[in-house]
């Protein structure tokens, strides 16, 4: 992530997204305007400032942050964008308030960060919904309490949360990138207080619609990119936390079984 410490969005110090930032504006190239990578004599755009999935990238000196030397690349990884973004959504986006009600849709390795995010900030239920049951038990390692599948149901999935929730949850995390999962998500909030995060990138020309009392009666509907962290400032903060109080190896060992 960019942080030019420059400009209006820098200055603001309330989020991380930097006018240099290529999220949303998918230009593909360095700030200099250049992709380094070519394959066959063409040249391969970059993705959001960064190209990873390679072993040597090139990124703008204000994208580069600092990591402990002994960080393990191989986990660390995890840090440079799914464990940050998710925790980051729950404690920093979010605010995630002790004792609260939180419901986490979708269980990737994003997902499984916010549990792990409104756990640590003290939530006291956190409801995780995905299609496939077969992610509620590492769900529950992470600190997940109750478990939804909405195949299970033949009614709107908010509707099964407003009532097992007594009106709805303090705290929703969209973290699939579905429209359709995004307005249910701010559906099954509290009216008056509950927060949607939108987490889930949606497809490019994607739309969502919704009807606006939902908000005109006090729900807050937002959204964090990479959890709204400032990288470049909390890489070493990220580092110490990834060591001595969450286990990402179980995310890692996760994404693997789903690569093989
Ligand atoms: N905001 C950011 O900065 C940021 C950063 C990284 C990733 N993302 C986005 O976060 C999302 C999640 O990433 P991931 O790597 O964890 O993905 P993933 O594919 O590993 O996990 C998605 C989960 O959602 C479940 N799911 C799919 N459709 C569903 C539905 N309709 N209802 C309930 N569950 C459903 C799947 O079974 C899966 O377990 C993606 O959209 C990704 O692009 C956002
Ligand atoms: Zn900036």
């Amino acid at each position: 992530m960019p942080q030019c410490r420059k400009c209006k969005c820098c200055v603001s110090s309330d989020t991380n997204i930097c006018y240099q930032n290529d999220i949303g504006k998918y230009n593909g190239v360095l700030l200099d305007k250049t992709s380094r990578f070519t394959c066959k004599g063409k040249p391969v755009h970059n993705f959001v400032s960064t190209s990873t999935f390679t072993e040597y990238t090139v990124v703008d000196d204000i994208a580069v942050a600092k990591i402990h030397r002994d960080a393990p690349l191989d986990k660390v990884c995890l840090i440079g964008c799914a464990f940050s973004t998710g925790y980051g959504s729950a404690v920093k986006a979010a605010k995630v308030k002790p004792g609260s009600t939180c419901v986490v849709f979708g269980l990737g390795g994003v997902g499984l960060s916010v549990i792990m995010g409104c756990k640590v900030s003290g939530a006291s239920r956190i409801i995780a919904v995905d299609l496939n049951s077969d992610k509620f038990a590492k769900a529950k390692e992470f600190g997940a309490t109750d478990f939804i599948n909405p195949k299970d149901y033949d009614r709107p999935i908010d509707e099964v949360l407003t009532e097992m929730t007594e009106d709805g949850v303090d705290y929703a995390f969209e973290v699939i990138g579905n429209t359709g999962v995004m307005t249910s998500a701010l559906k099954s909030t509290h009216f008056g207080y509950g927060k949607t995060i939108i987490v889930g990138v949606a497809p490019s020309t994607a739309t969502i619609s919704f009807d606006p009392m939902l908000v005109l009666t006090g729900r807050v509907l937002t959204g964090a990119v990479f959890g709204g962290i400032i990288f470049s400032s909390g890489a070493l903060v990220l580092y110490i936390l990834y060591v001595k109080t969450v286990h990402l190896y179980c995310i890692v060992q996760q994404i693997l079984q789903r690569e093989e």
